[in-house]
């Protein structure tokens, strides 16, 4: 018997999927038989990732689009459904974190902070409402987004703009259950990812890993594609409106 692959003839929509998270989502999907679009603002980037994959036979394009800029938005999933013929899933990567909006809220200039919460909270809006006509017309679909671990935390703009995500997880799972799409989260911890140590200091990393993860490693591209991929599929389909951790079991009190 030939075995189907999970995704096979699903198009899904990934913002800022030209490298880091974004772009191992890319990989995971299409190696299920996904097509994948890769929305992101550095194109060059983008299309360079599409077109690796294209060399490895999936079917993958990249379209400009800055997610906080509603215009460019429903071009790219105009874009999409001309080239795929409708967008299934969702997945609302892009987000801004550098330790610059991990500065207090005093010191943060209001236009970065504005920046901030265009990106990671109004670009999900933006992208979820501009790809539910599709969706719905396709008899369902799902919407996964990218909180972290910092949402639970809350301490920082960037952790708050993260906890937003969290709530947006609930709302947007609840407004569009009549087109039955569902909407999840996860909120991934300490990643030993490309540009997500840039400036951390080693002691707390350390201090982080023995002391306050109950699984003593750093997390890994597959920890966070595996979990994403499940609450994307059928497997998940009794699942919505939910954020799950991806984090070694901190903080498990919050
Ligand atoms: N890396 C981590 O450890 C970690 C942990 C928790 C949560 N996250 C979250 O995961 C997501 C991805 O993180 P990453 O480490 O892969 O990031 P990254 O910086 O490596 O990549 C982000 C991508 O998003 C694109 N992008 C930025 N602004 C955009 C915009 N306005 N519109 C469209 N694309 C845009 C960038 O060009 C880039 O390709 C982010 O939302 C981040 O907050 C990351």
């Amino acid at each position: 018997m030939v075995q189907r692959m999970r995704f096979e003839n699903k198009v899904v929509f990934i913002t800022g999927g030209a490298i880091g998270f974004g772009r191992a989502f890319a990989k995971a999907f299409t190696a299920e038989g996904a097509a994948v679009v890769i929305a992101d603002i550095d194109v060059d980037a983008g299309e360079a990732t599409a077109a690796a994959l294209r060399a490895d036979g999936a079917r993958a394009i990249a379209v400009r689009c800055d997610v906080s800029d509603e215009v460019a938005v429903e071009a790219a999933v105009a874009r999409t459904v001309e080239e795929f013929g409708g967008v299934d899933i969702l997945i609302n990567n892009a987000g801004l974190h550098l330790l610059k909006y991990n500065q207090p809220f005093g010191v943060l200039p209001r236009a970065d902070l504005r920046a901030l919460f265009d990106v990671n909270v109004i670009g999900i809006v933006n992208c979820t409402i501009a790809c539910r006509p599709s969706m719905s017309a396709r008899g369902g679909g799902a919407v996964l987004n990218i909180s972290s671990i910092a949402g639970y935390m809350s301490t920082s703009p960037y952790g708050v703009s993260k906890l937003a995500v969290r709530g947006l997880t609930i709302a947007l799972a609840t407004e569009l259950a009549p087109d039955r799409i569902r909407v999840n989260a996860i909120a991934p911890g300490l990643m030993g990812t490309e540009n997500a140590l840039d400036g951390l200091p080693e002691e707390m990393v350390r201090d982080f890993i023995e002391n306050r993860q109950l699984v003593h490693r750093l997390g890994l591209m597959d920890d966070i594609v595996n979990t994403t991929l499940f609450l994307c599929g059928g497997q998940a389909g009794f699942i919505t409106g939910e954020t799950l951790k991806v984090a070694a079991g901190y903080p498990l009190s919050i």
